[in-house]
């Protein structure tokens, strides 16, 4: 556990990211981090998860480790009972994703399965443990980190394209039901850029002139401190060239 106590004695903001232990939940965790919020780092790589905590803490920030599947519901609720050791959550960050392409007919229902856990069942078991809390003290910030493929359709990439398009109703409709709560809930839809995310594709990718993960990183944090009693609702970012 890394600076647990000193999270809740100094009542700081606590942020929650899935998918913190590499890519762009690692960009988001450390900058949320260096605008003074306790991030709690959720992941399944334990190696990707401390290398996100060491380069927090180098950096003056505080933070804590939990390994989480967001695949497994009890999983997500130990996630949540060592949340509470640290204090309200007042910003998750849904960014826990995979992606595997394939010819539709040559797709296997495994990979549909683990899209559909991953990138849409996963932010709603996440959202819902979470929100809870958020209702009571009237504040929160959820993000979904969903993709250009939640508003358009792409070749090669039917589940995740469906996963991703799932994802955008998840979040319009829960940002319809808690704006009551004063509860932001923002949507970021980013054209590809470079991760690990293309190292795990079966395709080749060149990755050389894609966005950045802290480029993209950039405007997801400043839309979860936009202080004022608006919501930057729904956030696309290409690169200047258009996908690809
Ligand atoms: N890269 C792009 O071009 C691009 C474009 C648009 C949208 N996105 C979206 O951006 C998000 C972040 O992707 P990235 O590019 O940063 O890729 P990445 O580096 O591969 O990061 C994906 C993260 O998701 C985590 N994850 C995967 N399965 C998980 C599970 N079952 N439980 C918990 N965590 C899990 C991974 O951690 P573990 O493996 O340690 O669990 C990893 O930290 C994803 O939602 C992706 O769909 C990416």
């Amino acid at each position: 556990m890394d600076n647990a106590a000193a999270g809740k004695n100094m009542g700081r903001k606590v942020a929650l990211v899935t998918g913190a232990s590499s890519g762009l939940g690692r960009a988001v965790s450390i900058k949320l981090a260096l605008a003074g919020q306790f991030v709690i780092l959720a992941a399944r790589s334990e190696a990707g998860l401390a290398e996100t905590a060491r380069l927090i803490t180098a950096a003056g920030g505080q933070c804590l480790t939990v390994p989480t599947d967001v695949r497994q519901e009890e999983s997500i609720l130990a996630l949540k009972a060592e949340a509470d050791k640290i204090g309200f959550v007042s910003t998750v960050v849904n960014n826990a994703g995979v992606g595997k392409f394939a010819r539709f007919t040559h797709s296997s229902t495994a990979d549909w399965d683990l899209q559909m856990e991953v990138n849409l069942r996963g932010p709603y078991l996440v959202s819902r443990i979470f929100s809870g809390e958020m209702q009571i003290q009237k504040y929160g910030r959820i993000v979904f980190i969903n993709s250009t493929a939640g508003l358009q359709p792409y070749t090669e990439s039917a589940a995740y394209v469906a996963s991703k398009h799932g994802l955008k109703g998840l979040a319009d409709s829960l940002r319809e039901e808690l704006r009551k709560y004063n509860i932001k809930v923002i949507s970021v839809f980013p054209g590809a850029f470079s991760s690990d995310f293309w190292e795990k594709v079966s395709v080749e990718f060149d990755q050389s002139g894609m966005m950045s993960c802290e480029n993209v990183a950039e405007f997801v944090v400043s839309a979860i401190l936009e202080p004022s009693n608006l919501v930057i609702e729904d956030i696309v970012l290409r690169r200047t060239l258009g996908d690809f």
